[in-house]
């Protein structure tokens, strides 16, 4: 009865257009492999380039090719497949990841609902699973796949104001209750602090616990946020650690957080967004000790398990948690039962529509296998420590810190000169634009403490020890010439 005889055209136009935008790709790399000094990336004035790309769609007749405009795509994305990218905390994602993305792409638009998407759905459970596994969770674990950790985190954040204070504030508000408050380590991602100010409770709501030398937070400075959070009249609700934090890499100490937690009746959230992963290595996930005793983690795996943006695990020590984030009503997509069944994840995102996140990590996790993706991850972590010793014995450069994951704080210094501070954070901020602006190295820069560093994330599985040499020696050449 079916006449799938009709849906040929839209197979072979797949295929077509499949085959224009793989040669395209396959150019550009071809292009930039054997180009060794030529740029990572492509910079154009941002206005310049969105009217060529508004003229493009506003052009009477005369369409452009799927072949030029994928090519003009191209030209201008920061390349962070070639080995010289050690920028930002986005893994380039794995070609079995890419590929099988399309299957979500083609035939699974909304992952929201079981009927609409039973095997992005059973999937999806699978990954949390796994995830709870790897924290180390017990039996009674959940959660959801969610678009990002920025949106992950102010999830766990409203689920943990539902679940720790008494009064109903999804539906009375916030006026019900006394003024909020979450400890934070002064390191947290900017998303945390946001999270905070979108759920209502104010700046104020924000209370920095004071982090060490090393970027951690000090067990010992907990008690005294508490007290100055209380004293402003806040009720503090929860505590949101780093495993790992964006700016260093640095993990936190979560045994002793757990116990005042424990002590104090707050919630503990971690933002693992980036260093969750490292719980897949043996050699490192000690550095996740106590993380099983987190009330709700955060979990990317577009950044450490090489699959496209984007993926987050919102996990929960306690999987009824999970359903405690949303009490909304929509009988047209629940059913009038009101049911909260774990297979319409809808209950639980803030997305509706969302798309079938875990089939690429799914992918890799049962084409490659865990220990692929293990040996990844230490791969990184061990090339940032190797890198780290580099650059501490050489004279003209110094490390903010030896780091505990493969995110990378150092600066020129040369020996011989004696500049100023602000001379020496300029100085980083030149070689840094030419480096990018000059080289096939794309890196990143932070301040800490007033001090500005060169910053990597060197997270490129293909980035080995002769890239990084070449990029010490470019540094040490522009530092010299500037
Ligand atoms: C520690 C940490 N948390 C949260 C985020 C935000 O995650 P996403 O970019 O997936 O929203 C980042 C991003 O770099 C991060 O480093």
């Amino acid at each position: 009865m079916q006449d799938f005889g009709r849906l040929n055209p839209f197979v072979s136009e797949l295929e077509e257009s499949v085959k224009t935008i793989l040669n395209s790709i396959t150019e550009k790399f071809d292009n930039n492999s054997d180009s060794i000094n030529s740029k990572l990336m492509n910079l154009k004035e941002p206005d310049e380039l969105a009217k060529e790309f508004e003229e493009i769609i506003q052009r009477n007749g005369n369409r452009i090719t799927l072949k030029e405009l994928s090519k003009k795509i191209l030209e201008y994305t920061n390349n962070a497949q070639l080995p010289g990218y050690a920028g930002h905390q986005n893994s380039p994602p794995h070609p079995l990841a890419i590929a099988v993305d399309m299957i979500s792409r083609t035939l699974i638009n909304p992952n929201s609902v079981y009927e609409l998407s039973p095997s992005g759905i059973a999937i999806e459970k699978s990954i949390v699973n796994w995830m709870c596994r790897k924290i180390g969770y017990g039996e009674s674990a959940g959660g959801v796949l969610t678009s990002g950790g920025s949106l992950g985190n102010l999830t766990a954040l409203l689920t943990a104001s539902h679940v720790k204070i008494d009064n109903d504030i999804w539906k009375e508000g916030l006026h019900s209750t006394e003024p909020l408050s979450v400890l934070v380590s002064d390191q947290s991602h900017y998303s945390i602090k946001r999270a905070v100010q979108i759920l209502g409770f104010g700046e104020e709501g924000i209370e920095p616990v004071e982090t060490d030398e090393g970027y951690k937070i000090k067990p010992s400075a907990i008690k005294a946020a508490h007290e100055r959070s209380l004293k402003k009249g806040r009720k503090v609700f929860a505590f949101v650690a780093n495993s790992c934090s964006t700016a260093t890499g640095s993990y936190d100490p979560l045994n002793e957080i757990a116990d005042y937690c424990e002590e104090n009746d707050l919630w503990l959230h971690v933002d693992g967004a980036h260093g969750a992963s490292a719980l897949i290595s043996e050699k490192y996930n000690h550095y996740l000790n106590g993380i099983e005793r987190a009330d709700s983690i955060v979990w990317d795996s577009h950044k450490m398990l090489l699959c496209p943006s984007l993926c987050t695990g919102l996990l929960f020590k306690d999987g009824n948690d999970s359903f405690k984030s949303f009490t909304l009503k929509a009988a047209y997509l629940f059913g009038e039962s009101q049911e909260r069944n774990w297979f319409d994840p809808l209950h639980r995102t803030v997305e509706c529509t969302k798309p079938a996140l875990g089939i690429p990590l799914y992918t890799l996790l049962a084409v490659l296998g865990e220990k692929e993706l293990s040996n990844y991850v230490e791969s990184r972590y061990d090339i940032s420590k190797w890198f780290i010793e580099k650059i501490k014995d050489d004279e003209n450069f110094e490390e903010a810190l030896v780091p505990d994951a493969n995110i990378v704080c150092f600066r020129y210094k040369p020996a011989n000169k004696n500049f100023s501070l602000s001379e020496l954070n300029e100085l980083q901020n030149k070689i840094r634009d030419k480096i990018i602006n000059e080289s096939n190295f794309y890196i990143v820069q932070t301040i800490l403490n007033g001090v500005t560093y060169l910053r990597l994330t060197i997270i490129n599985p293909l980035t080995d020890e002769s890239d990084l040499l070449k990029l010490i020696y470019l540094i040490k050449k522009i530092g010299i010439e500037l």
